[in-house]
């Protein structure tokens, strides 16, 4: 097996023409880990990867591993298994697609059946790829990653597409591979999707970076806090201010760091201001994280 590499990202910037799909983007990602990259549509996660794997030139900044660029990497199927888009030809079987693949990279074809094995698509490996569902071809994806047996993966969205069972799976694929001292680098859209999975997250907006850390780290973010509003908004920013209560203004209101709606009533009661809303902010990592990303911080 080849070692764990951890995955460098030094202000790396990518335009496409007017549009920025990433801003400026430094991060590490650690062997021995599972590590989401996790950011809404469009965040600028598959463009980050792209350039990750030299499909994509940087605007500005760096993308590598352990320094060395995808393309400066001598053996690049032996060091990184990458999955981006689960493309492949409809009419070859799976057992067909990695004996060509393994050919090309000068791997022995001897490898093809033990990481059919590991994905579970023994079964299904003689069959044309076009008859698979979109589980089926994520296997298959995963599988190609494998043949290599490398120290870091690359997953574009690897979860999206499979079935209850299918994540559970995939979970324990994932773990193992960083149990064994890989780097492994997963993105999505959903936070829900990965939570069982990761051990880290490095969540972007915008092609923006809004935090790194462990998933515990990020619930820890999500203390509690209340919306309040009224139809006096600049009235019911001077009562909060008068009680020494820090916010910020949402669409729905102001969010006040105050876990209990009580003072904030109370608040509003002294300065004589009428409220139209006031209830707790749900918390929980999916709160936390909507609100990082700037969708759900009311609501
Ligand atoms: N080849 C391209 N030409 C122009 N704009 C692009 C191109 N590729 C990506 N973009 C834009 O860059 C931004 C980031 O897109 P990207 O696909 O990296 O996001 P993402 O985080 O992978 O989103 P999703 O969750 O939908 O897969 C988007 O605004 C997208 O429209
Ligand atoms: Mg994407």
């Amino acid at each position: 097996m080849a070692s764990g590499i951890p995955i460098e990202i030094s202000g790396l910037s990518k335009h496409f023409g007017p549009v920025t799909a990433v801003d400026d983007l430094s991060f590490t990602v650690q062997p021995g880990k599972v590590t989401g990259f996790l950011g809404p549509n469009g965040a600028g996660k598959t463009t980050t990867l792209r350039v990750l794997l030299g499909l994509e030139r940087a605007s500005a900044g760096t993308a590598t591993f352990g320094g060395t660029p995808y393309s400066g990497l001598p053996r690049p199927l032996e060091t990184v298994g990458a999955a981006l888009d689960a493309n492949f030809h409809p009419g070859r079987t799976a057992r067909n697609h990695l004996k060509v693949y393994a050919t090309a990279a000068g791997l022995s074809s001897a490898r093809v059946p033990a990481v059919l094995e590991q994905v579970g698509m023994s079964e299904y490996a003689d069959r044309r790829v076009g008859g698979y569902s979109l589980g089926m071809r994520q296997r298959l994806a995963l599988a190609y990653t494998l043949l290599g047996d490398p120290g870091v993966f690359v997953l574009d969205e690897p979860i999206n597409g499979l079935d209850p069972e299918g994540i559970k799976w995939i979970r324990g694929f994932l773990q193992n591979l960083a149990r064994e001292g890989r780097t492994v680098l997963v993105s999505s859209h959903l936070l829900s999707e990965v939570q069982q999975s990761v051990d880290e997250v490095v969540i972007i907006a915008k092609g923006r970076l809004m935090k790194t850390g462990t998933l515990a780290s990020l619930e820890l973010d999500s203390a509690p806090r209340t919306i309040a509003d009224s139809p006096d908004r600049q009235a019911l920013a001077a009562a909060l201010d008068a009680a020494g209560l820090e916010y910020t203004e949402g669409r729905s209101g102001f969010i006040v760091d105050e876990p209990d709606p009580a003072r904030v009533g109370h608040a509003a009661f002294v300065g004589g201001v009428e409220l139209a809303a006031l209830h707790r902010l749900r918390s929980g990592l999916e709160e936390s994280f909507l609100s990082l990303v700037g969708g759900g911080d009311e609501s």
